[in-house]
């Protein structure tokens, strides 16, 4: 792209914990509607404890995501990331990624983990770039949902993934 009609704009944004109010903005017009009761049972987990929510704000919409899950004693899990189209590649899903970090090891865990579909090669290399190390392989039942909330259940191969983390500086 470098013709008379492309332009760079560049853009402001911040990471900060999820609100409620954030909830059906982060549907992103209807494309993740179908999503709505998993975002419920992330948000009631979030509200515990359990799990972290974390989102990137751009001009007042969250235009990124990123889960934690902190269920587990030894391990954060790091998942459901994601940036608007059109955002990528301005640096926010490593943002995302390293305040997810931060939730992890404030929460006494030594290791963040997560899982990418083996041909998400973008999302692997983000990972690798960060520190991220494959650790195994799965196969995962990942479940998609279409905009009249029809289920299918779909096998995905997947890499795993870890990285030790520092002990919080506070
Ligand atoms: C994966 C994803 C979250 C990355 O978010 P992002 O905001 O674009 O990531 P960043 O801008 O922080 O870019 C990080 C790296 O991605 C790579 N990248 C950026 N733009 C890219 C592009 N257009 N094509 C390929 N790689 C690109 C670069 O290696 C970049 O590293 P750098 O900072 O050294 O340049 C985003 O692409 C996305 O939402 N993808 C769809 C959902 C998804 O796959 N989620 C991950 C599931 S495991």
């Amino acid at each position: 792209m470098n013709g008379p009609h492309d332009f760079l704009a560049t853009v402001r944004f911040h990471i900060r914990p999820c609100r409620e109010a954030d909830l059906e903005p982060l549907e992103w017009m209807g494309t993740f509607t179908a999503h709505r009761d998993t975002f419920r049972r992330v948000w009631r987990d979030h509200q515990r404890g359990t799990a972290s929510m974390l989102v990137a704000e751009a001009d007042a919409f969250p235009v990124g995501q990123l889960w934690v899950d902190l269920a587990d004693e030894r391990h954060g899990l790091l998942w459901a990331l994601r940036v608007l189209p059109g955002l990528r590649g301005a640096g926010i899903g490593r943002a995302l990624l390293r305040a997810g970090e931060r939730v992890i090891a404030r929460a006494g865990r030594p290791i963040a983990q997560l899982s990418v579909a083996i041909d998400n090669e973008r999302a692997a290399r983000l990972y690798r770039a960060l520190g991220y190390r494959q650790v195994g392989e799965r196969v995962a039942e990942v479940e998609h949902r279409a905009h009249d909330g029809a289920r299918a259940v779909a096998r995905e191969k997947q890499l795993v993934m870890e990285k030790m983390l520092d002990a919080p500086r506070e």
